[in-house]
């Protein structure tokens, strides 16, 4: 069976694909320097499907590091996870962001060729669709001016990888732009374990749920949604996975540039995700009103119809799911990783 390198594995979207791809059979090497992850998650990985993986403890932007993965492994496709993803933080720090995320792109591409490695599938983001494309966004949409630093380096590797597609074209690349994804795997023992504020929703829903933090404030109640809080494609971390199972088959099998889409293609307001998780748990989530965040759009959701059409995948899990797993992760780790 073939082996996938996951780059930035050890993280929350890294360790779901890891514990997906050894369950469909694949060997697993990942490397990661941990900046917003832990080994734990892939010690965890190993005891939930009884398979070993290989970890480094490597930065990506570190390129003889990445020669010496390289040698020791038979490398038959790279998924590309690393980078910082904070999107207030990348305001504030561009250019850490601009140096981390485009040199672990560079470095990885640089030493892929060098070793003779032609497959690679890349983290990209729904943020890439900008400001001015109406919804459900569909790939063939040109990208659009994002809103933050951390949407450029996106747009930006985008842009990166198919130039070098184009300049070789025995190198065979996959765009994953993922929605919002939330929930955890269903045994509880892998999941989101953001460092310090969350930024994203779901981990600030289930840290108020569990009395890390006091109280949810939605942003913003006067969009022209029909609550009036923004909508989002949330999808279930674990369907994600799925598709990138489907998108290493793909790849070992076609060459070229694709673009897919992965999301559930149905939107849900920020009021809807509250009422279900409370529901759902039956715990109670503080939350009030307060002013809109600079950069939100109203609404962001997929036409996820291409991912169907041509790796055959889509969501099988509900919204219902989604907030029970993300309680049942933080309920059992009240402090995610650390002890
Ligand atoms: P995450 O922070 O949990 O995972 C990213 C991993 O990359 C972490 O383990 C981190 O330690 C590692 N990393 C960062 N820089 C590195 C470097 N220089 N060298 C080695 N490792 C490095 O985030 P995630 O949610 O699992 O996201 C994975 C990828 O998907 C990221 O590229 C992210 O931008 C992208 N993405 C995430 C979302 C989301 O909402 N979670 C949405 C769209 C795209
Ligand atoms: C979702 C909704 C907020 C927090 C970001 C990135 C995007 C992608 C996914 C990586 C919005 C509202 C949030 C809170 C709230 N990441 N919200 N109170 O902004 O859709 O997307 O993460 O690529 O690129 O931009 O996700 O989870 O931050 O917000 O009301 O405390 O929840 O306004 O409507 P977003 P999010």
């Amino acid at each position: 069976m073939a082996t996938v390198l996951l780059a930035g594995g050890a993280g929350y979207i890294g360790s779901h694909t890891a514990l997906e791809l050894l369950n469909a059979g694949y060997e697993v090497v990942v490397a990661d320097n941990y900046a917003n992850s832990s080994p734990e998650a892939i010690r965890r990985v190993e005891k939930l499907t009884g398979k070993p993986v290989k970890l480094y403890e490597a930065d990506i932007r570190d390129n003889a590091a990445l020669r010496r993965i390289f040698a020791e492994n038979r490398i038959d496709a790279v998924i590309h996870f690393a980078g910082l993803k904070a999107v207030g933080e990348s305001v504030a720090k561009p250019l850490m962001y601009y140096r981390n995320n485009i040199d672990t792109t560079l470095s990885l591409l640089e030493e892929m060729a060098a070793a003779g490695v032609k497959n690679i599938i890349f983290s990209s983001s729904a943020t890439v669709y900008g400001e001015a494309n109406p919804v459900p966004y569909t790939e063939t949409m040109p990208r659009g001016t994002c809103s933050n630093p951390y949407g450029w380096t996106k747009s930006m590797m985008e842009q990166i990888f198919e130039d070098a597609q184009k300049a070789d074209p025995a190198l065979s690349v996959i765009l994953l732009r993922y929605f919002n994804p939330i929930g955890a795997h269903e045994s509880g023992m892998i999941g989101e374990d953001p460092q310090g504020i969350p930024n994203n929703l779901m981990p600030y829903v289930t840290q108020v749920a569990v009395g890390r933090r006091e109280c949810l404030t939605i942003f913003g109640k006067d969009y022209p949604t029909p609550d009036g809080t923004c909508l989002r494609d949330y999808i279930h971390v674990v369907d994600l996975a799925k598709g990138h199972v489907k998108a290493i088959d793909y790849i070992l099998q076609h060459d070229g540039l694709e673009i897919f889409n992965l999301g559930t293609g149905t939107p849900y307001s920020v009021t809807d995700i509250v009422e279900t998780f409370q529901r759902v748990n039956g715990v109670e989530v503080k939350h009030v009103y307060g002013e809109r965040r600079a950069g939100d759009l109203p609404a962001s959701y997929a036409n996820a119809d291409k991912a169907l059409r041509l790796l055959g995948w889509k969501t099988e899990k509900t919204l219902d799911d989604m907030c029970r797993d993300s309680w049942n992760w933080q309920r059992q780790n009240p402090n995610g990783y650390r002890e």
